[in-house]
């Protein structure tokens, strides 16, 4: 019998839960979209005017769907939703383990298996459940594992359908993505899955492979793209001593096809909720299967990332704390576009300047203040405070830092700005956004990652 999938229920409403959901929701009237989470908070901000989750696009997706064919319930009212559901999508959050086996670089599974065994007690009659969480390969065996103890004798199939979206263009990668992928054994199930994306994707970007290629991809991929970072990053550390320009070597990179333009733009460090993550838990992989080159070879892709991160901060520190001991920040979100922190390079460069006894005057025009504080380390907190706006926040700084490439930052006025801050203080781009000729007119020094120090 030809599956079709008419009812979609997802748990987990987060960054790839919402806006993954609504655009199905959109590019799919006919289905009917149910999100659901353990988070009531996150639930009434989907169904509020201010969505949790910043992203170009999103509103106006939502705007449409939302009371139409999508709809957010918190998990206490999700039970029905799972039972009417033709597919559940799990989309809760896989972060590092913490404790246990594998603690600091395996996957925490256990919001995976919580998911699992409530789809297990509610679903009803057949239902494929997909994941769409980035898992270690071979996760769906447990999945399959814990299912097999529904006690109403559903049945299941599981797929590995994992999402490929960045922060800050999710709704364009949603509504045009490279591929989507597929994993599965059940070919039915794959197709019905399948027809779901195809009202909107061509069907050769709908990739089909097995369970575990599916899920080893996903998190290949990532460590790919953090890899094309770590590369250029290191080699941004050899211009700035050798007097190379890492915008153009990275420009002359990019022009060969074989290695292509994008992710060669040198940075303070990657950050995000996942490469991280998944770099640690790519590590683990290899480590469990006995594989020690390839675990010593991902573990330095993060590596470099932490020395890249650290450098940074210590050059800045070292300024400032030749002078008065304050340093501006500007740009605390781990990438522009969006509001989201987690792992920001921000952060351990914060932590880092606060340790080192100075002052930071922090601005981001989307990250949550208050959010932001929480994460810098206790003893430290009486020092640092927050601006609305980029001037306000130079204002008597020796050192201003340029975290995250916010379009903002390109077209600061530096004549205006440094009337205000401390004499000799000095520009840090970790992005190569600074309009640095503009900087110099102004009397100000730059150091700009993978160029270096210019006066
Ligand atoms: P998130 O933390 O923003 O959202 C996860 C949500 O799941 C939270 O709201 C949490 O309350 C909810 N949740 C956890 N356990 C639950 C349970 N048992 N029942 C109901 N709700 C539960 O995470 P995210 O950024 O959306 O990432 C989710 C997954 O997608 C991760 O595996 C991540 O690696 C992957 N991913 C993320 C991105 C991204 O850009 N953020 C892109 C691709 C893939
Ligand atoms: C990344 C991947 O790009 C997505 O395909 C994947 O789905 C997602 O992780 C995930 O699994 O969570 P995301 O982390 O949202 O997406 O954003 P990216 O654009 O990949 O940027 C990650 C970090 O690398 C950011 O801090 C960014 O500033 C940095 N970066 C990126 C660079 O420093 N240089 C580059 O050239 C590109």
């Amino acid at each position: 019998m030809k599956r079709r999938i008419l009812n979609i229920t997802c748990i987990g409403a987060g960054y790839v839960g919402g806006p993954t959901m609504a655009v199905i929701a959109d590019r799919c009237p006919d289905i009917s979209v149910t999100v659901i989470d353990l988070n009531e908070a996150r639930i009434a901000a989907w169904n509020s005017e201010s969505l949790p989750v910043y992203e170009p696009g999103l509103d106006e997706v939502v705007r449409r769907t939302r009371g139409r064919n999508l709809r957010f319930i918190s998990q206490r009212e999700g039970a029905a939703a799972v039972a009417a559901a033709d597919a559940v999508f799990i989309s809760v959050n896989t972060p590092t383990k913490t404790h246990g086996s594998g603690a600091g670089k395996a996957s925490d599974l256990s919001y995976v298996e919580a998911c699992a065994r409530y789809i297990a007690e509610h679903a009803n009659g057949h239902t494929i459940v997909i994941e769409k969480s980035t898992m270690p390969v071979r996760a769906a065996d447990t999945i399959k594992r814990i299912l097999a103890t529904s006690p109403h004798g559903g049945t299941f199939d599981v797929l590995s359908n994992p999402e490929f979206l960045a922060e800050g263009t999710a709704i364009r990668d949603l509504e045009k993505p490279d591929r989507v992928l597929i994993g599965g054994e059940a070919l039915e199930a794959v197709e019905a899955l399948a027809e779901v994306y195809a009202r909107w994707v061509p069907d050769q970007a709908i990739l089909r492979t097995g369970l575990w290629s599916a899920e080893l991809s996903k998190l290949a991929a990532n460590a790919f793209l953090a890899q094309r970072v770590s590369s250029i990053n290191a080699i941004s550390a050899l211009c700035e001593v050798t007097g190379a320009q890492v915008d153009e070597v990275a420009k002359v990179l990019g022009s060969d096809s074989r290695i292509g333009p994008k992710f060669l733009k040198a940075s303070v460090g990657f950050g995000g909720s996942c490469f991280k993550k998944d770099l640690l838990s790519l590590v683990y992989l290899c480590e469990f299967y006995g594989l020690t080159e390839p675990a010593a070879y991902w573990q330095s892709v993060q590596d470099l990332n932490e020395w890249q991160k650290r450098r940074f901060a210590q050059m800045a520190a070292a300024h400032a704390k030749k002078r008065g001991g304050v340093v501006a920040v500007l740009g605390l979100a781990f990438k522009k576009n969006t509001n989201d922190f987690r792992e920001s390079p921000a952060i351990d460069i914060c932590n880092h300047l606060l340790a080192e006894g100075v002052k930071l005057r922090l601005q981001d025009e989307r990250v949550d203040p208050k959010a932001f504080g929480e994460v810098l380390v206790d003893e430290y907190k009486a020092g640092f405070g927050f601006f609305r706006e980029a001037a306000e926040a130079v204002r008597g700084s020796d050192a201003i830092l340029v975290l995250t490439e916010w379009d903002q930052y390109t077209k600061l006025d530096w004549q205006k700005l440094s009337a205000t801050a401390a004499p000799g203080v000095m520009i840090f781009d970790g992005r190569t956004v600074v309009d640095a000729a503009n900087a110099r007119e102004a009397g100000l020094s730059v150091f700009t990652v993978g160029i270096g120090e210019t006066k």
